[in-house]
């Protein structure tokens, strides 16, 4: 009876020692990788993703495009002329168009610069007041395109207020913009370099004005001059 329970001991000495021993290596398993310097390789790589990112970014920004080559026509259009300069530049160009439009919109009577109670006159004597909600700001695949065309109405001297929105909505860096309006007499004036300096971003080209009912033949003569 003795010699048995000294064996049944022994064999009871022999297994927990033998648990022991199988719990080491799981516990050094499971530590070791805790014990890596993951944080390390992780920013080391995060680094190194960034400065690729970044070189990337210097690329783009030296060859001074963002997108995908694409043309896009923004205009404002009270009344059809810059419409219908837009849709020649469009033609021309094989772009994407986008027309502003305000969420209030002007009426005639809004209009009438010679009716001193006016709309669009009290927002010439108001600038304050000048900020015109658009219906839309930003069109779908803003990233895509290289180019834009900026078209508006003169109005006083100036750009026709509701491009101003979509100027300050949009980031311009990497694209090439240019200006063109429509008016009765009055040149493109400071108008370009007034939406340049709103926008603060952006390569901007110096622009063309269009009488009233530019022909579609000289409008495509200025674009083809541009040599897109
Ligand atoms: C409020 C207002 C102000 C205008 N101011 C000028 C101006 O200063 N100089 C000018 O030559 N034409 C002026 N015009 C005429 C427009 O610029 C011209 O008719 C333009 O082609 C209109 O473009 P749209 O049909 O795309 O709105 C003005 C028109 C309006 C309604």
């Amino acid at each position: 009876m003795k010699k048995i329970t000294t064996i049944l001991m022994s064999l009871m000495l022999v297994f927990s020692l033998a648990a022991c021993g199988n719990d080491q290596p799981s516990q050094s398993e499971t530590v070791e990788p805790a014990s890596e310097p993951v944080s390390e390789d992780v920013s080391e790589d995060k680094n190194s993703d960034t400065s690729a990112e970044s070189e990337e970014e210097q690329q783009t920004e030296e060859a001074g495009t963002t997108g995908d080559g694409k043309v896009l026509v923004v205009y404002y259009s009270a009344t059809g002329n810059t419409k219908d300069a837009a849709d020649y530049i469009a033609a021309a160009t094989n772009a994407d168009t986008l027309e502003l439009v305000p969420a209030n919109p002007y009426s005639d009577g809004d209009l009438n610069w010679t009716d001193e109670n006016s709309r669009v006159v009290y927002e010439h004597d108001n600038p304050d007041d000048r900020e015109v909600e658009l219906v839309s700001t930003t069109p779908a695949e803003w990233e895509a395109y290289d180019t834009i065309f900026i078209g508006y109405p003169i109005w006083w001297g100036i750009a026709a207020w509701p491009v101003d929105t979509f100027i300050k909505a949009n980031d311009f860096t990497g694209k090439t913009v240019i200006p063109f309006c429509t008016s009765s007499s009055s040149g493109l004036g400071e108008s370009g370099e007034l939406l340049e300096e709103m926008a603060g971003t952006g390569n901007w080209l110096e622009g063309e004005r269009f009488s009233s009912g530019a022909s579609e033949d000289d409008v495509k003569a200025w674009v083809e001059g541009l040599g897109l």
